[in-house]
């Protein structure tokens, strides 16, 4: 019998311990409690609560569908109960993503970062479950990129026959709200002009070509364009499927050997590295960051997360790490001075338009040279 479940992961930071660096224990187990119960009460399969930084991740299995309003109007509430504890412990920005003040219908678009597929679970279904803090969801083109278009990461695009004809991508563009699929590898290069601005483009879900089968799925929320300033960084996540006929574990976690430079850190405007940590690592505090990822790895077993493992707690990312570190110093010494900070049109949600506003009436006519 075929076996059908929905994997949502849905996360937000709603109070950060100290400053932006963590969650309080407390608010964790405000998480596990609600979580607990809505296994008990039949509501969702299985869970995992995954942390990253100061966001808190609802990984869970249920049979509701993907933009299932249950399973929406949960996660937001226990994001509301752990704001109460928050509050109380006053945490630092205590309820910030919750950015209306009532839920309604469908968590998209009311602050929190959603990832969801519906699968049909394989004789074994290894997941990984990615967690970014001081970041955006554009952080995610790259690797998805390697990893389902490019043979020298996935060695599986040319030896595995599943696996010959290629993904396609689903490509969504924020300002505009529009939506494109690129066959890839042919439109591979079409494909890369648009998602090489992650801040715009961003890779929503993958698809195996051979049978559609849904690889890959992230969060692609946008805090500051939901808000129309900014709030706190969009820290998204994304989980991937592995192994027969797709990338296997090894070839899905490959890209993140390299500390690529993406955008979100400190006051979501500067440029860092993307730095893969252990869980242990997983909590930023220099210049508030730099950016990094966990993974939380899972063989699914009837809807159960049965793990997780801990899939950057391996020596072999030691010098992805060291990279990192070398790149902070040297964006650090860069300070105020672009590409380290954003460019003008990336802070446009920020400090610019008033500064701006302000400086108006002392700017004066300049003659052509
Ligand atoms: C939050 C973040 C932080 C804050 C910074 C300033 O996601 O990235 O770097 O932007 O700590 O925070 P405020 O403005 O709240 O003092
Ligand atoms: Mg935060
Ligand atoms: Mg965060």
């Amino acid at each position: 019998m075929v076996e059908k479940y929905t994997l949502s992961i849905i996360k937000a930071d709603v109070g950060g311990d100290v400053g932006h660096s963590s969650v309080h224990p407390e608010l964790l187990a405000k998480a596990d409690e609600q979580l607990a119960k809505a296994k008990k009460d039949g509501l969702i399969v299985d869970y995992c609560r995954g942390l990253v930084g100061d966001d808190t991740a609802l990984i869970m299995s249920h049979e509701h569908g993907v933009d299932a309003p249950n399973i929406h109007e949960f996660a937001w509430k226990t994001f509301e109960a752990m704001t109460e504890v928050a509050q109380k412990l006053k945490q630092y920005g205590a309820g910030q993503d919750l950015l209306s003040t009532a839920f309604s219908g469908n968590v998209r678009g009311m602050g929190p970062g959603v990832a969801e597929m519906d699968i049909e679970e394989r004789k074994a279904e290894p997941l990984l479950c990615f967690l970014a803090d001081k970041t955006e969801p554009g952080a995610w083109n790259m690797p998805l990129y390697k990893m389902f278009c490019d043979p020298f990461t996935t060695a599986g695009l040319v030896i595995d026959p599943s696996m010959h004809d290629g993904f396609n991508f689903e490509v969504h563009d924020l300002i505009e709200k529009r939506k494109i699929i690129f066959s890839c590898p042919e439109e591979a290069y079409s494909m890369l002009a648009f998602i090489g601005a992650p801040g715009r483009y961003v890779i929503k879900s993958v698809f195996r070509k051979e049978d559609g089968m849904i690889a890959a799925s992230t969060s692609t929320q946008r805090l500051s364009l939901i808000a129309g300033k900014y709030v706190g960084k969009d820290d998204p996540v994304m989980m991937v499927r592995c192994q027969n006929g797709l990338p296997a574990v090894g070839e899905a976690l490959d890209p993140f050997a390299h500390a690529y430079m993406v955008a979100g850190w400190m006051r979501g405007s500067h440029h860092g590295p993307m730095m893969p940590v252990g869980f242990e690592d997983s909590t930023p505090t220099r210049f508030d960051g730099p950016p990094r990822v966990v993974c939380y790895g899972f063989q699914m077993a009837n809807g159960n997360f049965i793990g997780p493992r801990d899939m950057f707690a391996d020596v072999s990312y030691d010098n992805a790490r060291a990279e990192a570190l070398w790149a902070a110093d040297y964006f650090r010494k860069q300070g105020p001075f672009e590409p380290h900070r954003l460019s003008l049109e990336d802070l446009e949600y920020t400090t610019m338009p008033k500064l701006m506003e302000d400086l108006k009436s002392k700017w004066q006519p300049e003659k052509d040279e």
